[in-house]
């Protein structure tokens, strides 16, 4: 056997015959040096692993031919192929396009300074990540596993992306939706369970008029067609032995987080500020009803992020700090915070006293009304969760209006047929159907 080093890098996740094949060659030519990806280095280019690093580490390790794994905290390769001068990186060839390609070149390039040489090994047909991954989702998920992904998210991404669900339909768009971008595939991480989009969709205003049970059923119906973390707009989450009650049925369904939002009395929804009369709870009360909600999980995973209403209510930036410090050492898993201004001048404010706290949670922020700020900056300026709390049904609601409209002013529908799904997509849409 040789003495020569080979430097493999690979994610591991879904391991099929193609990985094989890889390391096999690898072996062919010297002492292989797996660089396993961390699950951070994977989350910033796709999904996060459905394995854990020590997981896929256990795997790899076992493989015949691998000599020892080690850690590659990057999607860039270079900074171990500095340490390690290996003679050779082996990969499959399919990196040759797409978002590796410049990874693939400051490979070529790197291994140039020691003479060392990139073997591509022709990609193995029939088989992929991305078929298996796609057969994985159509499989479902399970509550455990859903739950726990919203916690597994926040460790290894900075900024998750939610946007509103109020039916299956728009859980499905939210599971399937997808961009290619320079730095990857885009898509949503998860789905915010509005109590104003489920209000609106049901015909029902949003006052806590649709009660907890009829939200369940929403939730059941997404819950049935998608794998993605569910974070859950509990409104105020009523009496504090209400809110047990709720906690434990929604970890129960697998849902990842409740937010509760410190208001008392009937609630209002928070855009329309002080125009309507809306009183904020005590401390005290809102602290007590975090206790009592955390003190009901059955689970260590799901969390109770408290909302803060001050901004919204004129309570000034004071108020609103001092209560994230106070709902924090109640207990909170997070905090979020409203506004409804039309700069995020105020939110950008909070932050800064927000990344001060010793025991800073994930912050989440909704930019509902100061929607020209873009996911970069509020990455920069701390934020954790950004939600897209209502854009899925805003967007459904004029076009069907506008349907609507024009069929009855053209007494037929085919002036609107082109705005519409044709029939054909709409009998494929949902697979099954056929
Ligand atoms: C919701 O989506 O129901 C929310 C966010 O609570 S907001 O409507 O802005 O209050
Ligand atoms: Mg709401």
């Amino acid at each position: 056997m040789s003495n020569k080093v080979v430097y493999v890098g690979m994610s591991a996740d879904l391991v099929h015959p193609g990985h094989l094949n890889i390391l096999k060659k690898a072996a062919e030519h010297g002492e292989v040096v797996v660089g396993l990806l961390t699950d951070k280095a994977i989350a910033s280019y796709k999904r996060i692993p459905y394995m854990e690093f020590e997981q896929r580490k256990i795997i790899i390790e076992n493989i015949k031919g691998v000599s020892r794994v080690v850690v590659q905290d990057t999607l860039d390769y270079v900074p171990n192929l500095i340490k390690l001068k290996p003679d050779y990186v082996v990969h499959g060839d399919d990196w040759r396009e797409g978002v590796q390609r410049e990874t693939r070149q400051r490979v070529i390039d790197t291994l140039a300074e020691w003479g060392g040489e990139l073997i591509e090994v022709p990609y193995t047909a029939g088989i992929s990540s991305t078929q298996l991954n796609k057969a994985l989702r159509e499989i479902g998920t399970t509550p455990d596993l859903r739950l726990k992904s919203l916690r597994r998210m926040l460790q290894v991404k900075p900024l998750l992306r939610f946007i509103d669900i109020h039916n299956a339909l728009s859980g499905l768009i939210i599971e399937n939706t997808k961009v290619e971008t320079p730095e990857g595939i885009r898509e949503f991480d998860g789905m915010w369970g509005s109590s104003l989009t489920d209000s609106t969709a049901k015909g029902k205003p949003d006052i806590e008029a649709v009660d907890v049970s009829a939200r369940m059923n929403t939730l059941n119906e997404v819950l049935e067609v998608t794998t993605k973390p569910i974070v859950y707009d509990a409104d105020t989450g009523g009496q504090s032995e209400h809110f047990e009650f709720t906690v434990r049925t929604l970890e129960r369904l697998g849902v990842s987080a409740a937010i509760i939002e410190d208001k008392t009395g009937l609630k209002k929804n928070s855009l329309f500020g002080t125009d309507v009369p809306q009183t904020q709870d005590s401390i005290d009360n809102f602290c007590a009803k975090i206790m009592a909600g955390k003190k009901a999980q059955a689970t260590d995973d799901f969390m109770i992020i408290a909302r803060i209403e001050s901004l919204i209510l004129d309570q000034g930036m004071d108020d609103a700090v001092k209560r994230a410090q106070a709902y924090l050492n109640a207990g909170a898993d997070g905090i979020m915070i409203h506004s409804r201004k039309k700069d995020p001048a105020e939110i950008f404010e909070f932050c800064d006293h927000y990344n001060k706290f010793l025991n800073r949670k994930p912050l989440v922020v909704v930019p509902s009304s100061y929607n020209s700020v873009t996911e970069a900056e509020l990455q920069e300026k701390g934020a954790n969760i950004v939600i897209y709390a209502n854009q899925l049904l805003r967007s459904a609601y004029p076009a069907m209006l506008e349907t609507a409209k024009s069929i009855l002013t053209n007494q037929r529908s085919k002036e609107c047929d082109d705005k519409m799904l044709p029939l054909k997509d709409i009998l494929e849409l949902i697979p099954g159907t056929k």
